[in-house]
């Protein structure tokens, strides 16, 4: 069964055009996806598509020259919003960073805000990281996170950082990754009447199609999986991320000792693959409009699909890690001293910003906004203390987590 033909560049005449260089960009990366569609006999999965379109080395969404982040980009992310955001992490990871004398690691910093902000904070605690590592695969986020940490972080602070390459050999300390798991691409499948069906991406004449296949190995068998663990109705379509188990595997063999805050939106499996959300959750967006199609502006735009965090949880116990704590956005930071770092703002006087940053409180905190479209995950290995964040109502009960698959 196929969909329409998509023209990747029939966008709707109320969006803002790309800028011709973009454009061209955009031109390259559509190249490269038929190039790829031709190499897999007609049908590139989904999950090759995304992988394509967001990380191909120099071409894709999050490796290439897009703006991405901020007002002039496609969107905000919760560091970007305010600093606030990253002074209440710090609150979190400082008692870590104090009792194993370790390091931070940020995984997917992006533009490099929230490395500032959580650096300055963790300085002002009296809890400055001996090393903050960051891991970024984009070679053109690193250009942009050395540039703004150069510019903005004293020269006690710069000192500190630390680009890596690939997972560290043995970490002790904090790791943290805000909106990272969203961004990896993902499999999307459809209950079909004869089995577990996959999303292909298919030429046609005047541009390309999605269209559902037959799914064979390790697709039809997630897909399985998800069908029977929560009775998929047929014709329901949904997501997972087949890099998941692999990359927590990796991560919990380079943590030696200390805590994981994982910040993204999502869901506990049980409300993701809900019976009525049968459309799935893949969105797109770009210049601040979110839509569902992912044929459009290839290279351009930002792809992603809710996190999936009971998958999330057992992929980290079965690698050995603890799931220590499972909040809500909003409940995370109101723990973390949200109220207390804005108070303190305030008390320096209605500065121009201080409006602003009341309205990011607001976005961060509201549930119909980010407070809870946005779970909180903390992660363990050889620590037990609750932390700043963690101390409110857990939510570990609703991921409803299986021992094995
Ligand atoms: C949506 S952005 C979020 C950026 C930043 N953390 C923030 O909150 O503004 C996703 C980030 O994750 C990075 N990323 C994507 N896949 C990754 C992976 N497998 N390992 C590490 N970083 C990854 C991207 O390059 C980008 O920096």
């Amino acid at each position: 069964m196929t969909g329409a033909v998509v023209d990747p560049w029939a966008i709707p005449p109320d969006w803002p055009p790309p800028p011709p260089e973009a454009l061209a960009h955009g031109r390259r990366v559509a190249a490269a996806v038929g190039a790829a569609i031709e190499a897999s006999g007609g049908a590139l999965p989904f999950s090759a598509y995304m992988e394509l379109v967001l990380h191909a080395p120099g071409l894709g969404y999050y490796s290439a020259g897009a703006r991405k982040f901020g007002p002039a980009g496609d969107f905000v992310t919760a560091p970007e919003l305010t600093s606030l955001f990253g002074q209440c992490l710090a609150n979190t990871l400082a008692p870590v960073v104090a009792a194993t004398g370790g390091d931070v690691l940020e995984i997917g910093p992006g533009s490099g805000r929230l490395a500032l902000d959580l650096l300055q904070a963790l300085d002002a605690l009296g809890a400055p990281p001996r090393r903050y590592c960051l891991l970024e695969p984009s070679a053109e986020l690193r250009e942009r996170q050395r540039t703004l940490l150069q510019e903005r972080l004293s020269p006690a602070l710069r000192a500190r950082l630390e680009w890596l390459e690939g997972w560290p050999a043995s970490f002790v300390g904090a790791v943290v990754a805000n909106e990272v798991l969203d961004a990896f691409p993902v499999e999307r499948f459809r209950v079909g009447a004869e089995g577990i069906e996959q999303a292909c991406v298919v030429q046609a004449e005047g541009g390309w199609r999605l269209c559902f296949r037959p799914a064979g190995g390790r697709v039809a068998a997630g897909g399985r999986r998800l069908a029977a663990r929560y009775r998929l109705p047929p014709g329901f379509v949904g997501e997972w991320s087949p890099a998941l188990p692999g990359w927590m595997a990796g991560l919990a063999r380079a943590l030696h000792r200390g805590v994981v805050v994982l910040v993204d939106y999502g869901l506990p499996g049980p409300e993701l693959y809900r019976a009525e959300r049968t459309g799935g959750s893949l969105r797109c967006h770009y210049r601040h409009r979110v839509h569902d199609e992912p044929l459009l502006l290839p290279g351009l735009q930002d792809l992603t699909a809710d996190v999936d965090f009971t998958a999330v949880a057992e992929a980290a116990q079965r690698a050995g890690l603890q799931v220590a704590a499972f909040v809500t956005q909003a409940a995370f930071l109101i723990d973390a001293g949200i109220e207390a770092a804005f108070t303190a703002l305030a008390r320096e006087g209605p500065g121009p910003g201080l409006w602003q940053t009341a309205q990011a409180v607001r976005t961060l905190l509201l549930p119909g906004e980010m407070g809870e479209r946005f779970q909180v995950m903390g992660l363990a290995k050889g620590w037990e203390a609750a932390l700043p964040g963690f101390r409110g109502r857990s939510r570990v009960e609703k991921l409803a987590i299986e021992e094995e698959p």
